[in-house]
């Protein structure tokens, strides 16, 4: 046990005939009290004078991201001075501050305003809802500073992480209540991303419960696409059997055998492909002929009146064939030229009527002949061969317009370019379709067999395939008109 240096009474004996020691001034006592004066004022003065002449640059937490390298030395575009102090600092605002730093840190709201003043699609809280933030019935929208962080260094800001979506998406208490949101909002207010203009985009309807399922990785438990999770079907109504183009009986097109990429062009830049057409697909194989012994001469494509003024004026089309394709210059010779064909078409047709009816309805109505190549025998086919062609009354037929869907899953993105080196058959199952509405499109899993930290180690990142911000109502309006959903289209039939 240690021995205490000096007893109780020892330390008392200092004190005997000096009990007046606390009244009188002591030097060291003096000093310490001056320091803590010193400090205190100073800080105060210091605060004070900060705020009427400071360099802000001072208390500076971190280096401002290149995006914002324009005004990285203009705190104030982003820091609201004036709210947290300043000339119309009251008591109640103090303390206000005060408290929302203690229990949620930095002030976020503030700032978020700010931010909203120059990206005024992306409006924080509080705001009149011209835009949305993400979806109309998430429970409590983020801060912009919870993804987007300051203060972290030059160069773009931080890519957000998933964790940030999964505070959401993986939350089971949030997602129901946001489920529930949902079921008091007109289902006009969701569906907020804009389609491109000019294109036709498949819609699935939204299900009951929203998109709230709870999750948190893509290769583990994110939904399977819902196309594919409700065996969605091709609206499309043209006649178009994948499988029976890559028969052995095909004939090859300027030597070569039909692939994929016959019909399928990318786009510039390779995200996705451009439109089938009937003249840069179909025709070298499929011309409109009628008339066996004029192979040569060809109903004009897509356009039903243009199709009968062309039927209605056969002798001046027999006419300009003969001048362009026969040679014949001398009009006696063309009208002998045309008197012939008029003549032997009526050997195939008695009528006009009959023509006219064999051209839109028959799928097959002229027998090939046996010496005839594969490439003549796919042709001389009518309108029915590949379109629904509908009878009316005492006007010309319809033909059902197809649907060429441009983009299939328009809540994600996706980038063919990127997966140059992926055999086409991996995604789609294009060469064992022979029905249209047979859908072609991957399911999840040919997406994990690389995306996914398991396997192949791609990224596999909510923002990889998906973006956050709901764009502008006011920009999708704007497109509403030139962009066209399928289901207008089937409403709309032939334009
Ligand atoms: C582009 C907007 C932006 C600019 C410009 C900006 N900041 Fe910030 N600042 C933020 C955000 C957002 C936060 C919130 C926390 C975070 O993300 O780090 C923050 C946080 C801070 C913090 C710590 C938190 C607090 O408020 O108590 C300080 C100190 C700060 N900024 C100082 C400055 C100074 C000094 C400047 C000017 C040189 C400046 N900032 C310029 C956006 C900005
Ligand atoms: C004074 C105007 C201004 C303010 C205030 C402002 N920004 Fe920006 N921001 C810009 C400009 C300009 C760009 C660069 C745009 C570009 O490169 O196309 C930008 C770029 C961005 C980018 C994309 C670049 C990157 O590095 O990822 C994000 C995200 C962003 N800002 C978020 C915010 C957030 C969050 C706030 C509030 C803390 C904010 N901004 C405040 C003007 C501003
Ligand atoms: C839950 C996370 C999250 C929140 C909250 C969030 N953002 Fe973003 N933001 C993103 C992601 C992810 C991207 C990149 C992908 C995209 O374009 O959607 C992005 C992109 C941006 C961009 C650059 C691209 C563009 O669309 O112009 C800006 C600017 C931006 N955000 C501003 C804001 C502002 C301002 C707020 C607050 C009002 C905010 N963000 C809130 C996740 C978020
Ligand atoms: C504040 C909560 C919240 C956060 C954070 C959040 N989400 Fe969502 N998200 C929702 C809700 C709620 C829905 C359901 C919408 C519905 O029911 O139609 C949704 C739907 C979606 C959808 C499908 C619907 C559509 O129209 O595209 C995608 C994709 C999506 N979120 C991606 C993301 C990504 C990526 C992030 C992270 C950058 C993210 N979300 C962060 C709440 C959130
Ligand atoms: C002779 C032209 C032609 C060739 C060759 C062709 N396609 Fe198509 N493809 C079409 C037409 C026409 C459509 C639109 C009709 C339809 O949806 O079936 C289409 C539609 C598609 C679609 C979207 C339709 C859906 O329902 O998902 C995919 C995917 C597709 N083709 C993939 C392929 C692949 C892969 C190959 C090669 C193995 C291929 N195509 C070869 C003409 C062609
Ligand atoms: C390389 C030549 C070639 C091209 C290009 C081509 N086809 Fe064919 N197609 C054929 C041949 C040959 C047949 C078989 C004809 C027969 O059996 O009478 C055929 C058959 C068809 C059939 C009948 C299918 C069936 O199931 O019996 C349809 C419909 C059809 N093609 C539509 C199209 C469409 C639409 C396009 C353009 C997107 C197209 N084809 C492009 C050569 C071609
Ligand atoms: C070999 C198949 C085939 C035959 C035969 C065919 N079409 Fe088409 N048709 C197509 C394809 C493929 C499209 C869609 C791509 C396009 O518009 O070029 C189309 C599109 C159309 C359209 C819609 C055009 C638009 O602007 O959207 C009309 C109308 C049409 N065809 C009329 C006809 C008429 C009339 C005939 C008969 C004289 C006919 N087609 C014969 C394949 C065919
Ligand atoms: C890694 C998987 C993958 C591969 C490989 C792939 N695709 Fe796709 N493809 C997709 C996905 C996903 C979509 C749906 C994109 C959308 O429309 O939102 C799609 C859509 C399509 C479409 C219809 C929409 C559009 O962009 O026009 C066609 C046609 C198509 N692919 C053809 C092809 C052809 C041809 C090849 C081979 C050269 C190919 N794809 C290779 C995944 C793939
Ligand atoms: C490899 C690409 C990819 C990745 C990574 C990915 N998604 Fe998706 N996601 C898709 C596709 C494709 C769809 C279907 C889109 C459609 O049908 O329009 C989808 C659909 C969704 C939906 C709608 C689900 C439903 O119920 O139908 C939500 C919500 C969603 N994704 C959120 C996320 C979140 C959050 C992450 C990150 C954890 C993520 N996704 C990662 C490709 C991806
Ligand atoms: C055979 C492997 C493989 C398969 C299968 C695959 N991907 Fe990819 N994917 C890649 C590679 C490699 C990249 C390029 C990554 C990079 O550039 O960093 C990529 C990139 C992407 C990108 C980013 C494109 C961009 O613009 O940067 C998206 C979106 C994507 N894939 C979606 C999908 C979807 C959806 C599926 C399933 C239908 C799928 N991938 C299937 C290998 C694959």
């Amino acid at each position: 046990m240690a021995t205490p240096g000096r007893t109780q009474k020892q330390i008392a004996e200092r004190y005997k005939g000096n009990l007046g020691y606390y009244k009188r001034k002591h030097p060291w006592r003096v000093a310490r009290f001056c320091a803590s004066f010193l400090a205190l004022a100073g800080g105060v003065a210091g605060v004070v004078l900060f705020q009427r002449h400071g360099n802000e640059e001072f208390f500076n937490s971190g280096v401002i991201s290149s995006g914002h390298a324009t005004i990285a030395k203009d705190c104030a575009q982003c820091h609201d001075k004036s709210a947290a102090a300043g000339n119309d600092l009251t008591l109640a605002k103090f303390s206000g501050v005060v408290k929302d730093r203690f229990h949620r840190g930095v002030d976020f709201r503030s700032i978020d305003l700010r931010c909203q003043d120059c990206h005024e699609k992306h409006p924080p809280f509080g705001l009149p809802k011209k835009y949305d933030l993400h979806e109309p019935n998430v429970v409590e929208n983020r801060s912009c500073s919870v993804c987007h962080q300051e203060h972290l260094g030059p160069g773009p800001m931080k890519r957000v992480a998933d964790s940030e979506c999964a505070s959401c998406h993986g939350n089971a208490a949030v997602m129901q209540a946001s489920a529930k949101k949902g079921t008091t909002l007109p289902p006009a207010v969701f569906h907020l991303r804009a389609h491109p203009p000019q294109q036709v985009v498949f819609e699935m309807p939204r299900p009951a419960p929203g998109y709230t399922q709870v999750f948190s990785s893509f290769a583990a438990d994110h939904p399977e696409f819902q196309l594919i999770q409700q065996k969605a079907r091709d609206p499309d109504v043209l006649r178009f059997n994948h499988q029976r183009h890559f028969a052995a009986d095909i004939p090859p097109v300027s030597g070569q055998k039909l692939d994929c990429n016959y019909c399928h062009k990318p786009e510039p830049g390779g995200r996705y492909y451009q439109r089938i057409s009937f003249a840069a697909n179909c025709q070298a194989c499929h011309a409109l002929q009628f008339d066996v012994k004029n192979p040569e001469l060809k109903i004009p494509h897509g356009d039903v009146a243009l199709v009968r003024t062309f039927l209605r004026t056969l002798p001046a089309q027999y006419g300009d064939y003969a001048r362009l394709k026969k040679g014949r210059t001398r009009d006696a010779d063309v009208q002998s030229f045309v008197v012939q064909q008029i003549r032997q078409l009526q050997e195939q047709f008695r009528t006009g009527e009959e023509l006219e009816r064999a051209v839109f309805f028959a799928t097959d109505p002229y027998k090939p002949q046996r010496q005839q190549t594969a490439a003549i025998r796919a042709n001389f086919a009518g309108c029915a061969f590949c379109h629904e062609v509908k009878m009316a009354a005492n006007s010309a037929p319809t033909i059902t317009k197809p649907i060429l869907v441009d983009r299939w899953m328009p809540q994600a993105q996706f980038n063919h370019a990127k997966h140059a080196s992926v055999k086409c058959d991996e995604c789609h199952n294009a060469r064992q379709s022979r029905e249209t509405s047979d859908l072609l499109m991957p399911a999840k899993a040919n997406c994990v067999t690389c995306h996914s930290p398991q396997t192949k180690k791609v990224a596999s990142d909510c923002l990889t395939c998906h973006g956050y911000h709901a764009p502008a109502q006011v920009a999708a309006d704007a497109h509403a008109s030139e962009t066209s959903s399928f289901k207008e289209m089937l409403l709309g039939g032939n334009r």
